[in-house]
C-alpha cells in the first residue's frame, strides 16, 4: 500500500480577473454556490477523501477565507439567544477540526506553481493533494475520494481527468494516454492549452492532483512558462520523466467556477438537484426561458 494521503493543498491566491468586478474585494473562492462559497465544496470534498489536514495558500484580500473556517462568536452567540439551532447546525457542520486548517502566504501571483511550492513546508515529505476549489466538481464518490481509490492500488501521481467538446481542447491541459488499466490509465504528456487540431486527446485535467513531494524540488527550480508564470504542469511534465503519472476520468459533473458561465451552470445545476429548492427552480427556470424567447 502506498504512502496514505493525508495533506490537502488549496491554492487560492490568484487575482481572479476572470470575474471582475465581482472578485475586486470578495475571493472568487467565496462567491457562493446555491447556499455555500466555492471553496466549501472543495473542502468537503477532500475530507469525505480521508483528508485530516488542509493547508490553504492565500494572498492579499483572502483573509475572508480564513474567517470562514473559523468560530464567529458573535453570531454563534446571537444564534444561541434566538434559539437558532439548525443554522447553529449548519455553522459546526462545515468547521474543520481545530489545529487541521493552517495557512500560509504566497506574497505575489507568481503562478499555481508557485503557489503550491509556498506549502512545502508543511507537506513535507509525504505524497499529497491539490485541489483546485474554483473547479467545483460534483460526483459521489467526490473526485479526490475517486483518486485515493486508484492511487490506493496503483501508487504513483495521479490526475483527475474530465472530457471536453473536441473543439474546445485549446483552452484546457490535455494529457496523452498510454496503457489503459481500465479505472486509470498511464499518462504520456501533457499539453497546456494545444493549437486547434493538435490535441492528443479531449482529456483534461480537471484540477485535482495526487503529487509525489519531490514535485516542491522540481518547483523551487523552477522557471516562469506561459504568461510569465511558474506553471504546475512544467514541473509535473519533468516529474513524468522520473516517476509514474496516471490519469482517472472523473465520474461526474465538472464546472469551472472562476468563468462566469460556467459559475452560472453550477448555481442552476446544483439548484435544480437542491431537494428543497429544486422543483420550484424548475419552474422559474422554464418561465424564465419561456419569457425569453417569447
Ligand atoms: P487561475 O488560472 O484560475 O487564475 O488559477 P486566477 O488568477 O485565480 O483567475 P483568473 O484567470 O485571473 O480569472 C488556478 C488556481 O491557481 C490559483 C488560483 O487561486 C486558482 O485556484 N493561483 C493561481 C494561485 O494560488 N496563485 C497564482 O499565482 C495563480
Amino acid at each position: 500500500m502506498p504512502k496514505p494521503i493525508r495533506k490537502a493543498v488549496f491554492p487560492v491566491a490568484g487575482l481572479g480577473t476572470r470575474f471582475l468586478p465581482a472578485t475586486k474585494a470578495v475571493p472568487k473562492e467565496m462567491l457562493t454556490i446555491v447556499d455555500k462559497p466555492v471553496i466549501q465544496y472543495a473542502v468537503d470534498e477532500a475530507l469525505a477523501a480521508g483528508i485530516e489536514t488542509l493547508i490553504f495558500v492565500t494572498g492579499r484580500n483572502k483573509g475572508v477565507i480564513e474567517d470562514h473556517f473559523d468560530m464567529a462568536y458573535e453570531l454563534e452567540a446571537t444564534l444561541r439567544e434566538r434559539n437558532k439551532a439548525s443554522a447553529m447546525e449548519i455553522l459546526n457542520a462545515q468547521l474543520p477540526t481545530a489545529g487541521n486548517a493552517l495557512f500560509t502566504r504566497q506574497q505575489a501571483p507568481l503562478g499555481l506553481g508557485h503557489a503550491v511550492w509556498c506549502a512545502r513546508d508543511i507537506v513535507g515529505d509525504e505524497p499529497f493533494a491539490v485541489l483546485l476549489p474554483d473547479m467545483l466538481m460534483s460526483g459521489d464518490p467526490g473526485a479526490l475520494r475517486q483518486m485515493v481509490d486508484v492511487y490506493n492500488r496503483s501508487g504513483g501521481n495521479i490526475v483527475s481527468l474530465s472530457r471536453c467538446d473536441p473543439d474546445e481542447t485549446h483552452q484546457y491541459g490535455i494529457v496523452s494516454k498510454g496503457e489503459d488499466f481500465g479505472t486509470h490509465f498511464e499518462i504520456t504528456g501533457m499539453v497546456e492549452k494545444p493549437k486547434a487540431g493538435t490535441a492528443p486527446s479531449n482529456y483534461y485535467i480537471n484540477g485535482r492532483y495526487i503529487l509525489d513531494s519531490k514535485i516542491m524540488t522540481l518547483l523551487g527550480e523552477q522557471k516562469a512558462g506561459a504568461g510569465g508564470e511558474i506553471q504546475l504542469t512544467d514541473s509535473m511534465l519533468t516529474l513524468m520523466g522520473q516517476l509514474p503519472f496516471f490519469g482517472t476520468p472523473f465520474a461526474g459533473e465538472t464546472y469551472d467556477c472562476g468563468s462566469k458561465l460556467g459559475f452560472l451552470r453550477a448555481n442552476i445545476a446544483l439548484g435544480l438537484k437542491d431537494s428543497e429548492l429544486g422543483p420550484e427552480l424548475a419552474e422559474i427556470t422554464k418561465r424564465l426561458l419561456a419569457e425569453s424567447q417569447s
